[in-house]
């Protein structure tokens, strides 16, 4: 055993005598410790991640249950993860300024992908040894799930585990934004922020797919160079350049489309920023982070610059500004999974793939949460229960 791997099974216990056992919050927890003690003796452990209170990134713990036959109820499977992805909400939530979490504590991860281990009554469109993308509230930072098998997509026969779970809330959330609200168009602008992220680069590749459509993203510096790789037309610095100065330089009566992830004073930028007909998508607020723990300055800076717009200001401006989260369409099924059945099509066509930054094994969640954090991430980070990879 690595040292390593050692420290992290003594905080492993450290961690469960702190938290007590994972309450069945959401609908993808680890069962109750208890409930493996018929395990089979011969059986690693399962590992998984828990968030045991808010603030910094040593409030992420790596716990182990024993081992135990999967038992899904009827309409679950039960799946062995192979990855799992880090969103942007993830790192917010160990702040505590996410609002779509059950109560402490509870397993983190919206997402990802591995092989349905058993299936439960009543399950007819999967069988074991099928591999799988899992779409859930949360629960994913874990070797094994149980979920709803309506919470699990088929993978693309050529799709890697990675690729697979790097997919569905980035490329779902970029979609739902550009088409179903933004309603792009061929010839269209867009304004994509933090355009080398996750969301980011899932917005370029999915701009890529529309003729003739001119694309600002902001990204730090170092990152155009990808963000080019991927389509982007105009890549701004917003470390050094006033991205409204640049795009109305470029395009002096605005743009189509803006999609909103900052909140507080970029969101009223981004709808001076509009064209007539023009829509402002709004679907995060990252400028509420600032540092490894919540802000409260920031918190009340971007409360306070938040835009509004009255319905008698919005009819002569002829512009529509959209609030958007994937969190909150968990029970829209067959909305979601039409939107996953267009993103399979186009991963098969090769008009997207998933830009893998870095895959962290469980014990390096920390490092995981500060390559985000302090805006190193080109792409999707992800995490393996497994060995580590190269980063
Ligand atoms: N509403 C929904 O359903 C939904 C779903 C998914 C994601 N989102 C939102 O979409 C946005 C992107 O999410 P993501 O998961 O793809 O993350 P991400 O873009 O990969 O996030 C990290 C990158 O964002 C940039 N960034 C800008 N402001 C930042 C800040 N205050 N702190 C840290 N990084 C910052 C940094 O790149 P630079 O070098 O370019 O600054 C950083 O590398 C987030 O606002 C997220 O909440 C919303």
């Amino acid at each position: 055993m690595s040292a390593e791997r050692e420290a992290a099974e003594v905080a492993t216990v450290e961690a469960a005598a702190e938290a007590g056992p994972a309450e069945a919050a959401g609908d993808a927890q680890p069962p109750a410790a208890s409930e493996g003690a018929a395990a089979a003796a011969s059986a690693p452990p399962l590992r998984f991640l828990v968030l045991t209170g808010f603030g910094g990134y040593d409030k992420v713990k790596l716990q182990t249950r024993p081992a135990a036959p999967p038992a899904p109820g009827p309409r679950q499977v039960t799946v062995r993860v192979r990855a799992s992805g880090l969103n942007f909400a993830d790192v917010m939530a160990r702040q505590g300024i996410y609002d779509r979490t059950p109560p402490l504590p509870y397993t983190p991860g919206m997402e990802g992908a591995g092989v349905v281990v058993a299936v439960g009554e009543g399950v007819q469109d999967r069988k074991v040894g099928d591999r799988v993308m899992v779409l859930v509230r949360c629960g994913m930072w874990q070797e094994e799930v149980t979920v709803l098998s309506a919470q699990t997509f088929l993978m693309p026969e050529a799709m890697t585990f990675e690729e697979a779970a790097a997919l569905l809330v980035n490329y779902i959330t970029a979609y739902m934004v550009l088409f179903d609200f933004g309603h792009l168009r061929p010839g269209h602008s867009v304004l994509v922020h933090m355009a080398a992220g996750g969301v980011g680069i899932a917005a370029l590749q999915l701009c890529r797919t529309v003729e003739n459509v001119t694309v600002f993203g902001t990204a730090s510096a170092s990152k155009h160079e990808i963000l080019k790789e991927n389509g982007v037309t105009h890549p701004i610095d917003y470390h050094t350049t006033d991205y409204v100065e640049a795009v109305k330089k470029i395009s002096p009566k605005g743009v189509d489309i803006v999609m909103d992830p900052l909140g507080g004073a970029d969101t009223t930028k981004g709808y001076n920023l509009l064209k007539p007909m023009g829509k402002l998508i709004t679907y995060g607020m990252a400028n509420l982070m600032t540092g490894p723990k919540r802000n409260l300055m920031a918190l009340a800076r971007t409360w306070w610059n938040q835009f509004s717009v009255t319905a008698l200001q919005l009819l002569p401006a002829n512009r529509a500004v959209c609030g958007y989260h994937l969190g909150y369409l968990d029970d829209e099924v067959e909305l979601v999974s039409g939107v996953v059945s267009r993103l399979v099509a186009l991963y098969n066509q090769g008009h997207i793939k998933p830009h893998i930054d870095s895959v962290w094994p469980f014990e390096k969640v920390a490092d995981a949460m500060k390559q985000m954090q302090e805006k190193k991430n080109v792409g999707k980070i992800l995490l393996v229960p497994g060995a580590e990879k190269e980063n």
